[in-house]
């Protein structure tokens, strides 16, 4: 199949998946390895006052206990992501007698087989002095630190919203929520020589190994990290967890391979979560529907060891042409391990809040929802005035509601129903999603072997990146998919940016782009030069394609022949790309495995997908059962690689964003703080008969300003809209406007 952008190739890792030659991080196996279980906490806050190990150690086959008594020492510092480091979070378990969250690590045993490692950690006993605790923000003793000024102000929002004649000011609520990709948390380390390789599933290897290497005190060159294929990440395995640490001393400590694999209800606490959130949003307009104010009160909860939310207003904040505008952001401590990037961190909980906000002004208008949208569209940026580098919102309404059938929903509550008398609820709402760029390096290869090779130490999490950066990449040098190779996720490879913020495909892709641009200048240079098929001839005149170098007049020669006529009988080339708005400091500093993002605004122009999502929902009218019929997503996303892809990617997105709607939330145990439902049993996500039809539709977008190949974020934007999408829907079918998610059957009992 041609190789090209923009053609629908089938996922490059699709065979190795389904048949299993894929090695996921638990996959991969050393000699001698040994197996490692954990003793998580059972309080929520206090100090271990006591800890007996000898039942542990005396479980035959057990090798190594570790607790906080024995690694205290010799580790370097290395911060909390958010903080310019590499960690998940700020505190490392095993290094204090605190305890600061329920299922905190406060031991950690490595024996012969998982059998003795997993019977022995049970062994620990422990006693805590255990302190009052919560886990969540909304209870009574926990302090809101309220940031002094406004994240955004444009205008004067309070006087506008006062004097508005029609206005919403209402409160949002969702709750904690956990990322369970499919594959669990695992790692394996093992030193030889006194280098560490980590086998750990990631989102970013370039960055786990400068911190491994800050922590161990090591030159990043003596720190692997092998991350080939990812089972689901969303967020989860973007930085380095506490485990993987411990891990990494335990296998140093005995001199064998440790491998550890991290049970489905320990994910919930020694990895990241969706941290819950309260949205204050308040909405003035004219009679006519011309919004002229908003305010948006963000608050999001942390844990009393970092605090740090994903508010998200900047992004709210630049949806409609409201010339008032003020933002708050806010965050609420509580005992609970570090919350973290989770699927549109800010997006999806923020848009529920405010989309849900926009739907219930144009009640209050009496005004179609999607006509209030379309009056209030910005031509710039509301905040900073700056064009959009593309912004394709109204055609994703034009063509979602389309699709979606939006002209046959009557206004009126509960006025749609099926023949049965079920009843219908249309609704729709706006997504977004920031085009941040980051820095990235690639290296492209034409091989004495014809494959065209493709490398980057950026990620597949899943979402298709082993295909569309080997299209990128052949659809310069005009080579067939058949014969593209990718290598993605190991450290030794050129430094590919975090796969997080949805920045893969247009910084890795122009990495990649950039390397293969220089590439084509060597092969068509090797074809005109002594020895070559068009030697003497001016290579302007030439071009590549299907997998041939043609000159003006039709005479073609296959690359194999370019090749063979070169020294080495191949060619390749490298390159390390930044976004235009970068400056070349930054640069250095994201290729060493530093976070260097830049955007999505920049000096010039504002950077962001669009998207415009529908749902269809039933509602029993006797027993208030939600079903989510149909849901339909019109996505602008600059130019996209391979629709096939992406299309899996966004209907993913909005299949979690019904999830998010009606099914997710972890739940707080309150008197112990600690999370409730830790098992898949008890924490329901959509499986696929909670979901009707999924349609996606995708609008083209040239992006000339974003990146070279004009590709803006796919990743997250799928599921942002969705969870108001539903809840507007719901209303339309109910009159019940319920303002929390999920939205369940008691919430419609009346
Ligand atoms: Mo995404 S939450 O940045 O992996």
């Amino acid at each position: 199949m041609d190789g090209s952008i923009g053609e629908p190739i089938v996922r490059r890792d699709a065979a190795a998946k389904a048949t299993g030659a894929a090695r996921y991080a638990a996959d991969f196996g050393h000699g001698g390895t040994a197996y490692a279980a954990l003793t998580l906490s059972t309080v929520a806050r206090g100090r271990i006052t006591r800890i007996d190990t000898a039942a542990a150690e005396a479980v035959p086959g057990v090798q190594l206990v570790l607790t906080h008594r024995d690694l205290n020492q010799g580790l370097g510092e290395e911060s909390f992501a958010m903080k310019g480091g590499h960690m998940q979070s700020s505190f490392l378990p095993l290094t204090s007698d605190e305890v600061h969250y329920a299922g905190q690590i406060v031991g950690l045993v490595v024996a012969d087989t998982v059998e003795a490692a997993e019977q022995a950690a049970r062994a620990i006993n422990l006693d805590y002095a255990a302190q009052h605790a919560s886990a969540a923000m909304d209870d009574p003793d926990r302090v809101v630190e309220t940031a002094k000024e406004s994240a955004v102000k444009v205008g004067d929002a309070d006087a506008a919203l006062a004097a508005a004649p029609v206005r919403v000011d209402q409160e949002y609520e969702t709750p904690a929520q956990h990322h369970h990709p499919m594959e669990l948390y695992a790692t394996t380390a093992s030193w030889n020589d006194g280098k560490l390789t980590v086998e750990c599933p990631s989102q970013w290897v370039i960055g786990q190994r400068q911190g491994l290497a800050a922590i161990f005190g090591l030159a990043v060159d003596d720190v692997h990290v092998v991350s080939p294929y990812v089972g689901g990440a969303f967020g989860s395995k973007a930085t380095i967890l506490g485990h993987t640490v411990l891990i990494a001393t335990a296998a140093r400590r005995l001199g064998r391979p440790v491998k550890l694999v991290v049970p489905r209800d320990a994910m919930f606490t020694v990895g990241s979560f969706r941290p819950a959130t309260r949205n204050r949003i308040a909405l003035g307009a004219e009679r006519d529907g011309t919004m002229v104010a908003m305010i948006h009160e963000a608050t999001g909860q942390s844990s009393e060891i970092d605090h740090v939310a994903f508010p998200g207003t900047d992004v709210t904040a630049r949806m409609y042409d409201i010339a008032n505008i003020r933002t708050q952001e806010s965050t609420v401590a509580t005992d609970v391990n570090t919350p973290g990037f989770q699927r549109a961190p800010a997006e999806a909980p923020s848009f529920f809040a405010f989309e849900s906000a926009v739907d219930e002004l144009a009640v209050a208008l009496g005004m179609d929802p999607i006509a209030l949208r379309l009056k209030n569209e910005p031509a710039v940026d509301p905040v900073k005035k700056l064009p959009w580098s593309s912004r394709s919102l109204v055609e994703c309404y034009r063509r979602g509601a389309e699709r979606f059938g939006w002209e046959k929903r009557t206004p009126g509550v509960g006025s749609m129903t099926t023949a049965d008398g079920v009843l219908v609820g249309y609704g729709c709402a706006t997504a977004t999603y920031p085009s941040a760029m980051a820095a990235a390096a690639a290296h492209v290869a034409l091989a004495a072997d014809g494959t065209l090779r493709v490398r980057t130490s950026a990620h597949d999490v899943g979402t298709g990146a082993y295909t569309v950066l080997g299209q990128v990449a052949a659809d310069v040098l005009g080579v067939a998919d058949e014969r593209v190779r990718v290598e993605l996720g190991d450290s030794i490879l050129p430094s590919g940016p975090m796969s997080g913020g949805s920045v893969t495909t247009g910084s890795a892709g122009s990495a990649v782009h950039m390397a293969a641009v220089a590439l084509r200048e060597k092969v068509l240079a090797a074809a005109v030069a002594e020895g070559g098929p068009f030697a003497g001839r001016e290579p302007s005149g030439l071009q590549l394609a299907g997998g041939h170098v043609v000159g003006a007049d039709g005479a073609a020669h296959s690359l194999d022949e370019v090749l063979k006529a070169t020294p080495a009988g191949s060619l390749d080339a490298a390159a390390e790309w930044k976004p235009e708005s970068m400056d070349a400091a930054k640069m250095q500093y994201g290729l060493l495995g530093g976070i260097a993002f830049a955007g999505p605004v920049t000096k010039t122009h504002a950077s962001y997908s669009f998207g415009a999502q529908f749902a269809e929902v039933h509602v029993d009218p006797l027993l208030r059962t939600i079903r989510v019929a149909r849901m339909v997503g019109a996505f602008a996303c600059g130019k996209i690689i391979n629709p096939r892809t992406a299309r899996s990617n966004l209907a993913g997105g909005m299949v979690w964003g019904a999830s998010f709607a009606l099914l997710e939330e972890t739940k707080v145990d309150r008197p112990r703080a600690r999370f409730a439902n830790q098992d898949l049993a008890g924490y329901h996500i959509s499986t696929s008969a909670d979901v009707g039809e999924v349609v996606v539709e995708m609008v083209d977008e040239e992006d000339r300003v974003v990146n070279a190949i004009g590709a803006k974020a796919v990743g997250e934007i799928g599921i942002v809209g969705m969870p108001a999408a539903i809840a507007n829907a719901v209303y339309h079918a109910t009159g019940v406007r319920v303002r929390h998610t999920p939205i369940v059957v008691e919430d419609l009992l009346g």
